[in-house]
């Protein structure tokens, strides 16, 4: 689980976006972090303590005139035990209190007795957004080196639209997960992952394509960002939403997927190339719509050029082998193409609960020595972590 073993506080504002704070709030407890919950006086006109205490297990702060008891530790302990103050929604008024440093209720006084570092979301009307006021105050507090997530554009509840909205949950959780990596064990290494089936044009409306959703390359992406790896993720999937905190290079057909890879490996440690990387291309793509015609239509298609053997010889290279049958005898044949692999994951893609498209994988890793290890059934998260695992060492290795 991502955020095991973290404490998280989540401050809770007065917005009517708070009612997404109990999404967020789940979610965090499902990635195994320990969350404790300060509501505002003006959070509780909008979602109550029991909702937060219901979805965390623990007790809600609501102000810092509680007795201690057993259950309640002392006005400041929070703020010492803290890895992290995420507060989601943040109001403009919480805005302009944290700027003047104020510790008039909960979730201020615990921000300003902290040290741990602060993840604020904002959430208000798009003209309170860009009021000098606050556009002033969220300046100081970043130069402070709090850090801001959205808002993001859209439809506000006013009707209005434009700049205000809660950032999605997803991202939200993104940027929690890189700012509590920073110190993860991939921290200062930079690693260039490869997702999702390059298209190539047939035509200007039709390209031939492939199965790969690029799931496994995302998943790569954030598990190496939750422990702390700069990433670049060399992507040529349509359907996934960017990953916080990685760095993305749209790709669409091999020769693209050529380009970026190579260019963002230069400077890298370590290239994983999870793309479904197409094999043939149309020998000459239309320069317009091929029309329907009365005669059936016949391609021709020439074979793209293997590229992951001209990426830097210091780079730990990782390549996935899709197969469908004789799964490792055939992935034992990639170097054939890749030039020297460290490791080669080899998965069987026709079964329906691994493979393209799927949230799980079955991966067999192999090593340079030929030895096999095989996976279980895993989320691809979690087979990412594990391939990262067997490349930790390899990545300390080369530094050594
Ligand atoms: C219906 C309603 C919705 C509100 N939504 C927001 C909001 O999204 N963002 C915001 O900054 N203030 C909003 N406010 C105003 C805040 O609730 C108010 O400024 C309050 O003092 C914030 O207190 P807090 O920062 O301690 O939670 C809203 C007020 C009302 C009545």
């Amino acid at each position: 689980m991502p955020l095991a073993g973290k404490r998280i506080v989540l401050g809770v504002c007065g917005s009517i976006a708070a009612y997404k704070a109990a999404g967020l709030c789940s979610k965090l407890v499902q990635a195994g972090a320990e969350v404790d919950v300060i509501l505002t006086a003006s959070a509780q006109e909008f979602i109550t303590p029991f909702t937060f205490r219901s979805l965390t297990g623990r007790p809600v702060f609501t102000s810092m005139f509680e007795p201690v008891t057993d259950q309640r530790e002392e006005h400041v302990s929070l703020a010492r035990a803290a890895d992290l103050i995420l507060i989601a929604p943040a109001s403009a008024s919480t805005i302009a209190r944290l700027t003047y440093g104020l510790a008039d209720d909960m979730l201020s006084l615990t921000v300003l007795a902290s040290r741990a570092p602060v993840l604020i979301a904002p959430a208000m009307d798009s003209q309170m957004w860009e009021a000098p006021a606050t556009h002033e105050n969220v300046e100081t507090l970043k130069r402070r080196g709090v850090n801001f997530v959205g808002p993001a554009v859209g439809r506000l509840a006013s009707g209005n639209v434009g700049a205000g909205r809660l950032e999605d949950t997803e991202t939200i959780l993104g940027a929690v997960k890189a700012i509590l990596a920073r110190n993860g064990d991939l921290a200062g290494y930079r690693i260039v992952v490869s997702a999702g089936g390059t298209r190539e044009p047939l035509d200007p409306v039709r390209f031939i394509g492939n199965r790969s959703s690029g799931k496994m390359g995302y998943a790569l992406a954030e598990a190496g960002r939750d422990r702390g790896a700069h990433v670049t993720l060399v992507s040529a999937s349509t359907g996934l939403p960017a990953p916080y905190g990685v760095d993305l290079v749209p790709a669409e057909t091999v020769a693209d997927m050529r380009a970026a890879v190579l260019a963002a490996s230069a400077n890298a440690d370590a290239l994983i190339m999870a793309a479904g990387v197409s094999d043939f291309r149309p020998a000459e793509p239309a320069p317009e719509k091929l029309k329907k015609g009365a005669a059936d239509l016949i391609l021709q298609l020439v074979k793209t050029e293997d590229f992951f053997h001209e990426a830097p010889g210091h780079l730990v290279k990782v390549a996935f082998a899709a197969e469908t049958q004789d799964v490792i005898e055939n992935a034992r044949r990639k170097p054939q193409t890749h030039g020297r692999l460290d490791l080669i994951c080899a998965n069987d893609v026709s079964a329906t609960d691994a493979g393209f498209g799927a949230d799980t994988n079955r991966v067999s890793i192999i090593d340079a020595s030929g030895a096999v290890e095989e996976l279980p059934l895993l989320s691809k998260y979690e087979v990412a972590q594990r391939i990262l695992d067997r490349m930790l060492p390899l990545l300390r290795e080369k530094r050594r």
